[in-house]
């Protein structure tokens, strides 16, 4: 094996390594205390069964306004959100804003998806 290919797949198994390590920070528990300060335009965090949200880029593309999401900023939104009856894509789209839990000792009872 040449160095050049030795180089290069331990630059590979250095960046997976990074992904690995950012997700694994991404998605580390988070207490509804941290949740609360991200209430705004600026981090805009939202929780629904216990995952946790950061709808900061989505809030001027939301169809129901951006202030409805804002009231529920810094807030735990699963009855909100359950409850205003979204579509199949509104739910698909929750995956892409995930950025992890809810500490258990901070978890609420989870509602069944409609
Ligand atoms: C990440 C969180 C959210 C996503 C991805 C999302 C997504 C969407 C989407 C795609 C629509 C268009 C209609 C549909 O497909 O259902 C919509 C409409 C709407 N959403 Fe949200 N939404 C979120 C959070 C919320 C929250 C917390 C509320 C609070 C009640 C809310 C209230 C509404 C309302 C009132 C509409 C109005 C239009 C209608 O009547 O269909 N949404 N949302």
């Amino acid at each position: 094996m040449s160095t050049t290919s030795i180089k290069k797949g331990l630059s590979w198994a250095l960046k997976a390594l990074q992904i690995l390590t950012v997700r694994k920070m991404l998605s580390r528990p988070i207490p509804r205390s941290e949740i609360a300060d991200h209430c705004s335009s600026q981090s805009c965090w939202m929780v629904v069964n216990n995952k946790v949200y950061d709808v900061t880029r989505f809030l001027r593309m939301h169809p129901g306004g951006e202030d409805i999401i804002l009231e529920y900023g810094g807030h735990d939104a699963t009855s909100a959100f359950i409850d205003k009856g979204h579509s199949p894509d509104a739910y698909g789209m929750l995956t892409e804003y995930c950025i992890g839990r809810v500490v258990k000792a901070d978890w609420f009872p989870e509602k069944n998806f409609t």
